[in-house]
């Protein structure tokens, strides 16, 4: 038995109000749309509608798995920003109206007329969280947006996939468990090594003591792909067509940079944990899982090494990550920041397993060779991260990732990187998620919120 089923995610709660023919479905050839609550869940052509909230860098990656789903339809996408350069690489041209214009071209595709104009797009998401036609958003926007956003769109009873890591503090996540619990939603973790088969084998082979006993597992994460303008650096103008103070939401008020926001708002700490918890969320997640620890944390957390960018730059997550944490049962985890990018080794009693997440390499050819048999345990079978995601929201079963899972590898990541800033040793409550008589600590579990941006009920 793998399939988790979603406990008390049912369909009971969902808004009586129905729009059976939602954007787009005059649209000659095309399917008509509805609403996966208009048909009772997971009949044979039953449509996720859905809004891409954040149009950048990933939504494009993300898109290109979402869009040939056939029981998914993209409605709208949303981003504070119209349209720009300047993502991850100068050839990303991307925002709301050219991810819109991607949309409906891949829908314009399927139509008799070769035409589709049916995708909205907005730059202020509250009006996509309030579309009563709008079954589920995927939140693809920095990490200081994804508490706020989850509890909001849960609250309205959407279904979420949002990207890793699960906000940028341990107490954000939390947040999202509760938002996400308590309005039975299903939310997928946006961390898709979980669906990947080289993953999910690596795992099953510790889980089935192909190493023996684990004593050590290394976790990989990338180094920083771009420098900070450094000390002394001066504010840009805020470019036309981009919503800054939209884009800041709750983090403090802060003079723009171009360095500060699209892309590289993951090596500015306000936005981000930087590569421990852009990288760290996959390879940890993947660690967690092969070794059984996606329901608990380490018991102590050191730095071991970290380095940092110079005192005065915009950017100010860590240059080297290297953490140490210990678990109850002794083992050791060690993450560290590597050429691998990603990656993740487990050394035991027996001998060592390794994988990239395309290969698997080992001590000796059985430990790389191994394949499950008959009485092996296995996991969680989800091959594709996406359409796991969409066929959960339609079944209500939980996904590969679901909230709690999302949340304990983002901890394990958060908690690493106070071990790394205070440069202390910490013990961990793992239960309780709070550090052993250690203040500054705790303090740094949680972050003020910028006005009007609380968890608390949607203004
Ligand atoms: N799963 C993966 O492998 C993977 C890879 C890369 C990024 N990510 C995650 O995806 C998320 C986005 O990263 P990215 O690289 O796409 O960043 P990005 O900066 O390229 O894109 C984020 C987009 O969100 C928009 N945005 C910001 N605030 C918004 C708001 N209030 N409303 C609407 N739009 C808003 C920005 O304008 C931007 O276009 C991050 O959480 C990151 O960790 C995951």
């Amino acid at each position: 038995m793998n399939d988790r089923e979603a406990s008390g995610a049912g369909r009971a709660t969902r808004r009586g109000f129905l729009r059976t023919a939602a954007v787009g479905a005059a649209v000659a050839g095309f399917p008509q749309i509805l609403r996966a609550e208009t048909l009772g869940g997971n009949g044979p052509n039953s449509r996720l509608t859905m809004a891409i909230i954040g149009c950048g860098n990933q939504a494009e990656v993300d898109l290109k798995e979402f869009l040939p789903l056939k029981n998914l339809q993209v409605v709208a996408v949303c981003d504070v920003n119209k349209a720009s350069g300047g993502y991850k690489t100068d050839r990303q041209f991307l925002g709301r109206e050219p991810v819109r214009d991607m949309v409906n071209k891949h829908y314009a595709a399927a139509t008799a007329s070769g035409s589709y104009k049916g995708c909205d797009m907005t730059a202020d998401f509250r009006e996509v969280i309030a579309r009563k036609d709008i079954d589920a958003v995927a939140l693809i926007v920095p990490d200081h947006w994804h508490a706020i956003m989850t509890i909001r769109a849960a609250a309205a009873g959407k279904d979420i996939y949002c990207q890793k890591p699960l906000g940028l503090t341990v107490r954000d996540g939390q947040e999202m468990i509760k938002a996400v619990r308590s309005n039975r939603r299903i939310l997928q973790t946006g961390s898709q090594w979980r669906s990947t088969a080289a993953i999910r084998q690596f795992c099953e082979a510790v889980r089935n003591g192909v190493v023996g006993q684990p004593r050590k597992v290394t976790t990989y994460v990338a180094k920083n792909n771009f420098d900070g303008p450094g000390p002394g650096w001066k504010p840009d103008p805020v470019p036309g067509g981009f919503d800054y103070d939209m884009w800041l939401g709750p983090a403090p008020k802060a003079p723009y940079h171009k360095d500060r926001c699209l892309y590289r708002f993951r090596f500015v700490a306000d936005y981000s944990g930087g590569q421990t918890t852009n990288f760290g969320h996959h390879s940890n997640g993947v660690a967690m899982w092969a070794l059984g620890l996606d329901e608990t944390g380490p018991v102590e957390i050191r730095n071991m090494g970290a380095e940092w960018p110079a005192a005065g730059d915009l950017f100010t997550t860590a240059t080297k990550v290297h953490f140490g944490a210990r678990y109850a049962n002794g083992l050791e985890l060690e993450c560290v920041t590597d050429p691998k990018s990603f990656g993740v080794r487990v050394e035991g009693s027996e001998g060592w397993i390794e994988t990239n997440g395309k290969k698997i390499q080992g001590s000796t050819p059985a430990i790389a060779g191994w394949t499950p048999g008959a009485d092996s345990k296995r996991l969680y079978d989800s091959p594709n991260h996406y359409s796991n995601f969409v066929d959960c929201a339609l079944a209500r079963k939980e996904p590969a990732e679901p909230v709690e899972i999302g949340h304990r590898v983002s901890a394990l990541c958060h908690i690493g990187n106070i071990a790394m800033k205070l440069d202390r040793k910490l013990t961990w409550d793992p239960k309780a998620e709070r550090f052993d008589g250690d203040d500054e600590a705790n303090g740094m579990l949680e972050r003020p919120h910028r006005a009007p941006w609380g968890y608390g009920e949607p203004t």
